[in-house]
């Protein structure tokens, strides 16, 4: 791949660039060698300013925006070589890893497929469809709606607009997959996972089986990832609430979806349901909970009574990075009366992640997993794992180009950090209004006037959300913002 791009195509680049636009192209692919993605794309423009059909330069483009975070750039260079060679089979590629980064498993799905369709043997789409589809396995493919009656076995049926039968989620993950999160782990074993492989042990001490709790944190810090491992740690029957395709237009259709999903966890008991992003359903924000969404909040309230009255073997898990978007209806005891907070990973839980997402990468024995961790100060966990996976894209990049095999040393995952950052940061600043206060600047009486207004959140859901709001609170602090930047700094360019 990279600039050796004609390599994986099924046809050749017929028109050849003119041979300025060949050195800079050329000088381009040793910059990205040497980690300069941003000089790179400046020579690939220059490149394509003098040929503007070059379909190399464009791809290259792409992949140095796609290892930058920068995906809409890198769509549209990888949508220029469609039109180009619209049989290549490297720009679906790129497609395919984009989709990937930006979380669309089933869209990065076609793009392979799409890839190989034009060349089956190029060896690197192969290994990511694979990687995707363990990734995938039984996976959120959950949601997979098919609209033919009296279908069977692993997918959701659905009548009408009216769900059926929801599919069982399988997973084949364990908390040994889970980097750190021992608290939370500890928790989740005591409420949930002792509850339905020993109840015999809770029901003799008079402990109540059944559970309404919601997780939430900061965005990728591993809630969806940890409830996925509680499915295959306890191998009980397993839901997935889907809420956007809960929510029907038609009047009646979204109540009688969610009873039917309440129904079968009911039915099979032991059963878990999850409704991720919950604060989609139980929206607090002005103007949005009218219609359907309003009687979507209150089917799902009864049936979270109704779990109440009748607790044996029903475990409700939510989980959100917006706690104060949600319903306060949904929160009173009885419902979702547990709430345990995920925060974004610490110093060590980075060193491990990074350790556990190289676990299967030739990685250089240079490679200090303490120095990424420092370098990573205030990063999430989906963070990590994507730093890793554009470490190995950029090795195989530069393999595909110089047909030279090499390790996977610091230095390519320096590169990556430097150029992505943290999704927290920006993250961090924008819920600031939300859970703190915003400044509005009025007009009053001809003169400007500043304006505090105060955050979202009730007092009880300061008290409720403390470890998170302490956390946003800390990571806005100055003096806090500049000691993450110099242990970023210090393990970065020094050591
Ligand atoms: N404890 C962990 N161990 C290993 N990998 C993890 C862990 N937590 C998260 N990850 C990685 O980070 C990715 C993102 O995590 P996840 O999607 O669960 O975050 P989230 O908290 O649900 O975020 P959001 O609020 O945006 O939905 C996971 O796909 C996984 O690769
Ligand atoms: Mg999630």
């Amino acid at each position: 791949m990279a600039a050796g791009k004609g390599k994986n195509d099924s046809k050749p680049q017929t028109n050849m660039p003119p041979p300025e636009a060949k050195e800079l192209y050329d000088q381009a692919g040793k910059l990205f060698e040497e980690n300069k993605f941003d000089e790179a794309i400046e020579l690939y423009s220059q490149a394509i300013e003098k040929y503007p059909e070059y379909s190399s330069a464009y791809f290259n483009r792409a992949l140095s925006y796609a290892l930058k975070s920068e995906y809409e750039k890198g769509i549209n260079d990888a949508m220029r070589v469609m039109e180009l060679e619209p049989n290549a089979a490297d720009a679906p590629y790129v497609m395919g890893v984009i989709s990937e980064y930006q979380n669309d498993l089933a869209g990065a799905q076609e793009w392979y497929e799409k890839s190989l369709k034009s060349n089956p043997n190029y060896q690197q789409a192969k290994d990511r469809l694979k990687m995707l589809k363990d990734k995938m396995k039984g996976a959120m493919a959950g949601g997979k709606m098919k609209t033919a009656a009296g279908a069977e076995g692993t997918e959701t049926v659905v009548e009408e607009g009216q769900i059926k039968k929801v599919a069982w989620f399988t997973s084949d993950m364990t908390f040994k997959d889970v980097v750190g999160m021992e608290k939370q782990k500890q928790i989740i074993h005591d409420n949930i996972v002792l509850a339905i492989t020993k109840p015999e042990l809770l029901r003799a001490y008079g402990k109540k089986l059944g559970l309404g709790v919601i997780f939430y944190g900061p965005p990728g810090g591993g809630k969806t990832y940890l409830v996925r491992a509680i499915a295959g740690e306890t191998k009980a029957k397993f839901i997935i609430m889907h809420i956007n395709e809960i929510v029907d237009m038609y009047a009646g259709n979204t109540e009688k979806n969610l009873h039917a999903i309440f129904e079968q966890a009911r039915k099979n008991a032991p059963c878990i349901v999850f409704a991720d992003e919950i604060d989609a359903l139980g929206t607090k924000r002005e103007g949005e909970q009218q219609g359907n969404m309003r009687m979507a909040v209150n089917q799902f309230l009864q049936e979270l009574d109704g779990v109440e009255k009748n607790p044996e073997g029903i475990f409700i898990i939510g989980a959100t990075n917006q706690p104060w978007d949600m319903d306060p209806a949904l929160k009173r005891p009885g419902r979702f009366g547990e709430s345990v907070y995920i925060p974004a990973p610490k110093y060590k839980e980075r060193r491990e992640a990074f350790k556990y997402n190289t676990r299967s990468m030739p990685l250089s024995k240079f490679v200090g997993f303490g120095r990424l961790a420092r370098a990573t100060w205030g990063f999430s966990m989906a963070d990590v794992f994507a730093i890793c996976d554009k470490a190995a894209l950029k090795v195989a990049a530069e393999e595909d180009r110089t047909g030279k095999k090499r390790m996977i040393g610091i230095g390519d995952f320096i590169a990556i950090i430097k150029s992505q950052g943290s999704s927290l940061d920006e993250w961090y600043g924008m819920v600031k209004k939300d859970v703190i206060s915003k400044t509005e600047t009025q007009i009053v009486e001809g003169k400007k006037q500043e304006i505090v207004k105060e955050g979202r959140l009730s007092p009880e859901e300061k008290v409720r959300y403390k470890p998170m709001i302490k956390d946003i609170k800390k990571n806005l602090n100055p003096v806090n913002i500049f000691v993450k930047k110099v242990m970023r700094f210090w393990a970065i360019y020094l050591f």
